[in-house]
Formats: C-alpha cells, structure tokens, sequence
C-alpha cells in the first residue's frame, strides 16, 4: 500500500486518536518567579517572594495576562509527550486559549541528533568528551508512521487555537508535501495562508545536487478572522540610488538607497552559529530572529504563544522577550533542562511541569553543606554550598554513550560537581513545590558551588539539582 492510499485511513484514525486520548497526568517541579536580576541567578532574596504567582490548572500555562495589571505571567515548561500533554490542557479549559502554536518536530530525517558533552577535567586523567543523544528521529517504520504521529496532533493544535490564532509547522523537504495535505484537510486549504522559505548558508553540500538550504514553514489560520500584523523589509533601489518619486518614503544605510516593502515569504537569516551566544548546545535549535518574526507577525504582547516540540526552548526565548505568555512541551529530559536553564537565565517566571508516569524528581544523593546566621534588618543569612554530587537513587541507566564505569568513578570521585547542569534552593519549602530563591545553571563549563542569600524566613531548605543526564533530585534539610 503506498502512503497516498493511506492518508485517509491516516486522517480519521488520528482524529479518533485524539478525541480518545487520555490527557497526561501532570505534576509541578519547580516553579521559578524571577524578581531578582537574572544574571545573579537569585530572585532578590526572597524578600518579594512569589507575589505573582498565581494558581494555574494542571495543564495550563498561565492564569490571567501579561501588561496592564503590572504582575507577570507565570509561564510553562512541560516534560511530557505533546498529545496527552495537550489533552490535559484541553482538559483544563484551554480550547481555544492559544493565540499562536509553532512547531518544529522532527523532520523524518532518519537520523538521531547528538550533543557534544563535555566535562571539566578530574584532578587527574584526561576530560572525558561524548556524544549524547538529544532526540531521535530514526522511524524504524515508514513514512506512514511518521504522518501518524503528526496527524493526531494536528487536530490537537486546532482545538487548542483561538479562533483568531494561527499554526506555524516548521519542516524540509522530506516530509513537508505530506504534511501540507494533511494541513488543508484538517484545517481546510482555504485556511493555508503562506508557505514560508527559510533561507541559510550553513551545513554541508553535495557534488551531486543543487545545496539544500532552506527549510519549510506551512502557516494556516484557524478562521478567515486570524490575526496578522504585517511586516515591513528593505528593497533596495536599482544602483542604490534615490528614486525621488511623488509619495514614496525612501531610505539610505550603507549599502545604499531603499523602500520599505511588505515583507516576502523568503526570509534569509542566518543559523545558529558554532560561537553564537544564542547556542544551547542542544542540536537543531533554531535561531531566535526566526521565531521573533513569526511571533510578532502573528501575536500581540501578553498572548499565549505555544510550542509542542519545544526543543532548547527558541519560541519561549523569543516569546519572553516580546512579553508574550508562553508554553514550551517537549518530550526529551535533556531539551526540558535546556529550557530551564535558558529560560531561568533571562529571568522568565514559569513553571516546570512533568508527566507524573516519569517518576518526577528522585532523592538525591549528592551533599549539601548549610551555613545559617542572623542578618541585619531581621534576616537570616543562608549559604548553601553543594559539596558533591552523585548519581540519584533509582537514576534510568546511563545513555549507552555516556562515559561509563572507570571514567564515571573518576569523575564521581573528583569533579563530581561537572556533571551538574542546574541547582536551585527553596529556603522555606511548604513540603509540597520547589519555589526556589535563588538558583545556578552551568555556564561555559563552569558551575558555581554555592548560593548565598538574605531571607525573611528560613524554614526547609530544600535542594534540587539536576545533572547532565538530565536527572533531577532533591533533598531536604530540616
Ligand atoms: C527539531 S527539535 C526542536 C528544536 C527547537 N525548535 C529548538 O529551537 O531548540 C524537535 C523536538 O521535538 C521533540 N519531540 C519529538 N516528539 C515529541 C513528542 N511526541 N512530544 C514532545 N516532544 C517531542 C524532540 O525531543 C525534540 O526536542
């Protein structure tokens, strides 16, 4: 049978698939309120402490909007598999809450996408260096089963759309015909509004064919009533010169003379590059100019942005810093940790959710040395030094390419400390959600090793560290 006698087949299964999905039982990690300055990794001491955290569903993003009242939205990193994530947050009352959903999901490329790790080096020994898979996109099976994956959560972004809002499927040429043709019968072909040419110069090229270099973004509306705020591009003057006619503004930069035109469906931006301060590390991120563009063409400020295959985070990235509210899914440990660490890094407020079948956070087994006096004005003065890390009880096994036995030893014995992503600590812990005070997240290799703060009131003090494996555990000091 060939994939085009399937499609039909593929559509109504997935639209029966997603009617009986059961949504995603999802619990709290850690939910970040970022007062503070970012860089210090600290929300201001705890002084201001979660004023504006308001209570959000299980699998909602955000209660109320961002601008007007002054209170910033609490955002959402969701660990989970996209189609029951998203029946939770239809479940919650989030039909039609979305102004804007992009997806990048894996492309069919047959491939898996690896990270290069690594790690400071040990006392002795040499630093040891792998490659650590961020995702798969290998599909044992045919192109068919690659469409029903994607078909069921089509119809789950339709549901989750506001009326006025818009999708964004981000592919290449490997897939992107099939995913049209499911895109016009499941949003209707009247609904496709642009078929977007995503221009760049990196990546390699073949003596055999034209270089492949763009990718492919399908952009459909919900209704004939979406929201589009046009953009505006140079187009320079023929020899650069002034053209000087009646009513046409015209502009100079050093290239030469222009107008600004409406702008066209083939954008050229650039990749993120190797020494880009954009780079996460985790393999095909895309840039932020991309996702800023589509994001202010399609959404205002305090709209609810979402990204079900989220990645390294770009669209929450890009959507935080337009002040849109925003929701980052992904499946992947070390994607929802990237995510964090970018996302806690310019000062976001979210939550980080997860699927509840995946164990959540394990006791940990690292150490944590707690120093506590008096401070002035009433404080108490806390520094929390974390002493040494190991592996949590009932850790997953290690990925097969991770450094194993000899070399892990070493570095469990030595630098334990490198295989450290992100630790935070809650200073007053309820006994039920990591509200953390301040935080660190490994920056160029380095991590820092203590946290050191003024609060209004110590209580538990909680420790949650999260490791390269994308292990998280905690502990408790009482
Ligand atoms: C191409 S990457 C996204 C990259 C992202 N746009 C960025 O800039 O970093 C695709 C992501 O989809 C995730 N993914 C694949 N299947 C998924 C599923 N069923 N549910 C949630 N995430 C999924 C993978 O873990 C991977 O991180």
């Amino acid at each position: 049978m060939t994939v085009l006698s399937e499609l039909e087949r593929i559509l109504s299964d997935a639209k029966e698939e997603w009617r009986g999905q059961e949504a995603a039982p999802m619990e709290t990690l850690e939910t970040i309120t970022a007062d503070g300055p970012a860089e210090t990794g600290s929300r201001g001491g705890g002084a201001k402490n979660g004023g504006d955290v308001r209570p959000a569903p299980v699998g909602g993003a955000v209660a109320g909007a961002a601008g007007g009242s002054g209170a910033r939205p609490l955002n959402q990193i969701a660990l989970a598999d996209n189609l029951g994530f998203m029946k939770a947050c239809a479940d919650d009352g989030m039909g039609g809450a979305f102004n804007l959903i992009y997806i990048d999901p894996p492309f069919f490329s047959k491939r898996n996408y690896d990270a290069e790790v690594k790690l400071a080096a040990p006392a002795h020994g040499t630093a040891p260096t792998w490659r650590q898979t961020n995702y798969s996109d290998a599909w044992p099976g045919d192109l068919g089963q690659y469409l029903r994956m994607l078909a069921p959560r089509l119809y789950g972004f339709k549901e989750l759309l506001a009326d006025t809002g818009c999708l964004w499927v981000h592919l290449d040429w490997h897939v992107v015909h099939y995913a049209k043709v499911l895109m016009d019968e499941i949003f209707g072909a009247g609904n496709f509004v642009n078929e977007i040419i995503w221009n760049y110069k990196s990546g390699g090229a073949s003596k055999r064919r034209f270089a492949r270099k763009h990718d492919t973004l399908l952009f459909y509306s919900k209704t004939a009533e979406y929201h589009f705020n046009p953009q505006k591009e140079k187009s320079y003057n023929r020899e650069l010169k002034p053209y000087r006619f009646k009513g046409v503004k015209e502009y100079k930069d050093a290239l030469g003379w222009y107008t600004l035109v409406n702008m066209k469906d083939v954008w050229e931006l650039d990749m993120v590059g190797r020494t880009s301060k954009e780079r996460t590390g985790y393999a095909t991120q895309k840039p932020e100019s991309l996702l800023l563009r589509i994001l202010e063409s399609c959404s205002e400020e305090g709209d609810l942005c979402g990204d079900f295959f989220g990645g390294s985070g770009t669209m929450a990235a890009a959507a935080e810093r337009l002040g849109r509210r925003w929701l980052s899914c992904d499946q992947g440990r070390l994607a929802a940790l990237s995510t964090q660490k970018r996302m806690a890094g310019l000062g976001a407020n979210f939550r980080l959710t997860a699927d509840r079948r995946l164990g959540g956070d394990l006791p940990g087994r690292f150490e944590a040395e707690l120093n506590i006096s008096a401070a002035p004005a009433g404080k108490t003065r806390i520094s929390v030094r974390l002493a040494k890390y190991a592996l949590p009880e009932g850790a997953p096994p290690l990925p097969p390419e991770a450094p194993q036995s000899r070399a892990l030893d070493e570095i469990l014995s030595g630098a334990s400390l490198g295989l450290v992503e992100y630790w935070s600590v809650d200073v007053d812990y309820d006994g039920e959600s990591h509200k953390p005070t301040a935080w660190k997240a490994k920056k160029d290799g380095r991590i820092g090793d203590e946290i050191e703060l003024a609060a209004e009131r110590v209580g538990a003090v909680r420790v949650r560290a999260v490791d390269i494996f994308g292990n998280s555990s905690f502990r408790v000091y009482t």
